[in-house]
């Protein structure tokens, strides 16, 4: 059985202050009891005050991206040993904001989560198709290319500890969330990828989260798919009461 896992991506959301409020407010709010993991991904120069107002509780820390190399003249980078430094646990790696507004390629994506891996950052690492890809019926193979080139190399003992989130581009912040169908369409395939890739205990052992305008009242119906094992929610997870509700939907 799959442990659920909920991630909040702060993207370039928050105040300094307004982070710490919001780490406050989920102190209270988040459901007590630990069957689901929980974590928050803030932007980079906040993660050393967020893990400091996380500290005691079961929250994660994540950031939301990362650089592959271990350190030297790389300006505006961040790497993985810093963001261990800082508390972090886990790192977004490949989001479709980074693919398609930065520019980062299956190859560049790969050489992040290679770094990630060697360091003992959990990457959750991004897939997912634009609205065009899925209009000319490409979804499976769009998502299965970026499988398969941002996860080349890894070995099976580190594949078991990758998480990957499957986020249609067409669904990020724009309110139209994928149906439950239509991602566990897409679930299913992952998991028969995973399996043909690493094997089935593999397979059987990462999780599959969904990003794509999850809210509170569409959590529960997405979560309750055999192949979706958690969420990877963007604005909903900025505020504490609406994150918390996401978090219950996955624990019921
Ligand atoms: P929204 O939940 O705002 O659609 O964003 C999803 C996302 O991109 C999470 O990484």
């Amino acid at each position: 059985m799959r442990r659920p896992f909920i991630a909040g991506n702060w993207k370039m959301n928050t105040t300094r202050s307004e982070a710490l409020d919001l780490v406050q407010g989920l102190r209270q709010a988040l459901p007590h009891g630990n069957s689901v993991d929980v974590a928050v991904c803030p932007p980079s120069v906040y993660l050393a005050p967020v893990a400091a107002a996380l500290e005691g509780s079961a929250i994660g820390l994540g950031a939301q991206n990362m650089y592959h190399e271990s350190g030297g003249a790389f300006t505006g980078e961040l790497s993985a040993a810093m963001l261990l430094d800082v508390g972090c646990r886990y790192v977004i790696l490949g989001h479709s904001e980074r693919r398609h507004i930065l520019g980062e390629s299956n190859e560049d994506v790969c050489r992040k989560v290679h770094a990630a891996l060697t360091a003992g950052l959990i990457p959750i690492v991004c897939v997912g198709e634009t609205l065009q890809e899925r209009e000319a019926g490409k979804t499976s193979d769009i998502v299965a290319e970026q499988f398969f080139g941002s996860l080349a190399g890894v070995s099976v003992a580190d594949a078991s500890r990758v998480v990957i989130a499957y986020e249609p581009v067409w669904a990020i912040g724009t309110g139209v969330n994928a149906t439950p169908e239509q991602a566990e369409e897409v679930h299913g395939n992952l998991r028969g990828i995973l399996a043909s890739r690493f094997g089935a205990a593999v397979a059987d052992q990462v999780r599959i989260q969904y990003g794509g305008s999850v809210k509170a009242d569409n959590a529960a119906e997405l979560l309750a798919k055999p192949n979706i094992d958690g969420a990877l929610v963007g604005g909903a997870s900025l505020k504490a009461a609406g994150f918390a509700a996401i978090v219950q939907a996955a624990a019921s």
